[in-house]
Parts: structure tokens; C-alpha cells; sequence
């Protein structure tokens, strides 16, 4: 577990029109903490994390993880790279809807290792709440299936697991619970960055980073 290091990161979208989507963020997040990104529609969260987990390059700026510097690689290797060491964690979850729960979870590491392994993708959804990981993904609650998105995300065994809005369709009660198990995979020494909108939810995080156009504003 190392160190991820954002440098002077600047993301400017558009042409004609340019909007300084990052601006000049700079910061450094330690394993085994759980970080909250708040902010203003628009402040940047997405983007922020896009460019911490390599997906968007900055226009200026460095993300290091531990030694190696993730844009001084190229497309393929920061792929692999990412693969090996972060997971991302999506709103609208992306379950493939033909699967079952187990197979969507076990995809999750076929796609890193080639391998499946359908033991530990029960005991994952188990921990998570999943008794019955049967069932197609539409066949689950809200709640259920962004807790199979994080189980997906958790059988790679990440270092850094990013979540863009992870609550953001969830009631309140399914929310807290995505939060406890989002801080609490940081406690086993890895490092949580989740973006949201929620001020209560974020407060459950060891850190909170608040965002205004582009730039850090407190913490
Ligand atoms: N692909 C893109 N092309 C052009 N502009 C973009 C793109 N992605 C984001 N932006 C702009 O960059 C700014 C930051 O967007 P971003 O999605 O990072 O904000 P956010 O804090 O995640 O907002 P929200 O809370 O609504 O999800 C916004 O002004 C947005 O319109
Ligand atoms: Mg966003």
C-alpha cells in the first residue's frame, strides 16, 4: 500500500469554450484512509477522480502512485497498471444484466487475472449482505446491486478503490450502508476516495476534501 500523490493537477475540457474543470489540485492521500470529494455540482469531483485513477490525462500535473509517475506511461501500460492496483466504483453500478451476481462479481477478476474464483466471490457478497448471489442484477434492490459493483471491485483486491457517487440513487438507509462498507475496506490498509453530495455521509470518512471550482478549499 503506497501513497497517492496528486501534483499541480489541471484538467481544462472544451475548445472554444474552455472549462477549467481541475485547477491546480494538489494533495496527498495515505493507505488505510477513507477520503470524501464534496462539492458543487460541477466543482470537479468526477473529474478529480478520472485523473487520480489515470482513466483522463491532466493538461498539467503529475498523479504518482508509490514511485511511479501514472502519466509518464503510456495508454496500455496505465491500463494495466490501473487494473492491477485501483478499482472504480460507478453510480450507475454497470452490471452486465445477462449475469448473475456471482458471475459479475467473478468477472471482475477474470478481467485481471484470467482466472474466476467463485468461492471467494461468495464470501465477498456474503460479507456485503449477498446471501443469494444467484440472481440476475435487475432482480436486486438499488441498494443490493451497488453492493455487488463493490464486490466486483473488491475480488481484485485493490489498493485504491475510487467510488464517483456511489449513493447517488440509494435511499437514505441503503447509503449509510454503502458508506460503512466503503470506510471500512480502508481499515484493512487500503485507500478510499469516494465523491458525493452528501455532507452527513461524507463526515463518516476520515477526511473530507471540499472542492469549489476546480480547487481544494479546505479539509
Ligand atoms: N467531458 C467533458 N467535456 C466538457 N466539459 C466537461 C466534461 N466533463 C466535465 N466537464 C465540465 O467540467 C466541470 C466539472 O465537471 P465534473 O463532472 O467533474 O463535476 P462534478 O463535481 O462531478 O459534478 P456533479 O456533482 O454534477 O457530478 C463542469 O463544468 C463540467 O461541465
Ligand atoms: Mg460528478
Amino acid at each position: 500500500m503506497k501513497v497517492l500523490k496528486a501534483e499541480g493537477l489541471k484538467k481544462v475540457y472544451g475548445k472554444k469554450v474552455k472549462t477549467v474543470a481541475v485547477d491546480g489540485f494538489s494533495y496527498e492521500f495515505m493507505p488505510g484512509k477513507s477520503y470524501a470529494v464534496v462539492g458543487p455540482s460541477g466543482s470537479g469531483k468526477t473529474t478529480l477522480l478520472y485523473l487520480l485513477a489515470g482513466i483522463e490525462v491532466p493538461d498539467v500535473g503529475r498523479v504518482i502512485y508509490g514511485d511511479i509517475a501514472l502519466f509518464s506511461m503510456g495508454d496500455d501500460g496505465r491500463a494495466r497498471f490501473r487494473a492491477d492496483h485501483f478499482a472504480f466504483v460507478f453510480q450507475q453500478f454497470y452490471l452486465i444484466p445477462y449475469l448473475s451476481a456471482l458471475d459479475n462479481v467473478s468477472m471482475g477478476l477474470y478481467l485481471k487475472t484470467g482466472k474466476t474464483d467463485p468461492k471467494r466471490a461468495r464470501e465477498i457478497l456474503k460479507t456485503l449482505g449477498i446471501t443469494d448471489p444467484s440472481k440476475k442484477p435487475y432482480e436486486y434492490s438499488g441498494g443490493e446491486q451497488q453492493r455487488i459493483a463493490i464486490a466486483r471491485a473488491l475480488i481484485t483486491d485493490p489498493e485504491v478503490i475510487f467510488a464517483d457517487e456511489p449513493t447517488g440513487n440509494l435511499d437514505s438507509k441503503n447509503s449509510a450502508t454503502i458508506f460503512k462498507v466503503l470506510t471500512g475496506i480502508a481499515v484493512e490498509g487500503r485507500t478510499v476516495i469516494v465523491a458525493t453530495h452528501d455532507l452527513d455521509l461524507a463526515s463518516t470518512c476520515d477526511v473530507v476534501l471540499h472542492l469549489k471550482d476546480g480547487r481544494l478549499v479546505n479539509t
